[in-house]
């Protein structure tokens, strides 16, 4: 009955569409009426285990829609920002079916009027009393049927499309409460960026491969856990490059850039598969986090790391200003 959507890369995730219908300050009402045209209103509401609720006058074009109709369509739009130089936009939005009921117990109506209080105006107390909860206001609940949610990608500034974010966004997902993880891939991409920067990297594919590998070039960790018993360099190999790959499709990246980052990722480990810049800068951010976090103390043993390991001039300065 319910309809999938046709772009399913567009599919915004259940946890960031709950979160969406939660904290939106407003949403709009579709209802049918007996003339059959639609009703789209904007109004306030609170959200709680799944269910909309709203209050409203006792009579009116909503009511008349209800009691013709009691099926609803429910929209909130998060985010949203055009992109000029794209000819899109960017955005979040979440589109919720169900069913309409009059709330008509007091205590029920009093539960919902609060909810919209905390919501709306946290610290205040709900104006109604007892007779006007009553008899002045009707409150209608949704019973929810059908969530979905739908992004467009985020852009930055330049209306490019912002990868770097949702790479972030799914490496985050994936490694869960694992900060560990999150904040050695976040500074190893911060070392990347440095170097990119300093070294008045341009091109474009080389950016965009360096940071993209940065964010996700031990994301295969957890899965060499689960299956091989170990978090060795071997597996992370093996795994990573299958658990980056859906997340670049998503992004809607060439073919050819895919492929580059999946056999960075693939091959991190192996000096011997360095071959190209955007490879180096990984191979060079990432042993730049791995001498702090593997606690190498000796300057002579750094020394040699750096001579073996480091060949662009940003590199060798920041492992010398930090380390030596
Ligand atoms: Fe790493």
């Amino acid at each position: 009955m319910f309809r999938k959507s046709n772009k399913p890369h567009k599919v915004l995730d259940d946890q960031a569409t709950l979160h969406l219908l939660k904290y939106s300050e407003v949403g709009v009402l579709g209802t049918v009426g007996e003339d059959g045209y639609p009703y789209a209103v904007p109004l306030n509401y609170v959200y709680y285990g799944n269910k909309v609720a709203f209050h409203c006058a006792n009579h009116g074009h909503k009511i008349d829609n209800l009691q013709y109709n009691s099926k609803v369509c429910f929209t909130v739009i998060g985010d949203h920002k055009i992109i000029p130089s794209n000819s899109t936009s960017a955005f979040t939005s979440a589109i919720v079916f169900g069913t309409a009921h009059y709330v008509e117990n007091l205590a029920d109506k009093k539960k919902v009027l609060d909810l919209l209080m905390d919501k709306y105006a946290p610290g205040y107390t709900n104006p109604c009393n007892d007779h006007a909860v009553a008899n002045g206001v009707t409150i209608v609940e949704i019973d929810i049927q059908h969530i979905s949610g739908k992004h467009g990608l985020p852009f930055n500034l330049n209306g490019e499309k912002d990868y770097k974010s949702i790479a972030i966004k799914d490496m985050k997902m994936i490694f869960g409460d694992d900060t560990r993880r999150i904040n050695h891939a976040l500074k190893v991409l911060s070392f990347s960026e440095e170097i990119l920067n300093s070294e008045n990297v341009t091109d474009q594919n080389i950016r965009t491969s360096s940071i993209l590998s940065a964010v996700l070039h031990d994301i295969g960790i957890h899965a060499a856990e689960q299956k091989h018993g170990s978090n060795s360099g071997k597996y992370q190999e093996i795994e990573g490059p299958g658990i980056a790959r859906p997340i670049l499709d998503r992004m809607e990246l060439p073919n050819e850039m895919i492929d580059r980052i999946c056999y960075i990722i693939g091959n991190h480990h192996t000096k011997a598969k360095n071959d190209g810049l955007d490879f180096q800068i990984l191979w060079e951010s990432d042993l730049l986090v791995n001498i702090e976090e593997e606690n190498i103390t000796n300057k002579e043993k750094i020394k040699e790391i750096i001579n073996k390991n480091f060949v662009t001039e940003t590199g060798k300065k920041i492992a010398a200003e930090k380390y030596l």
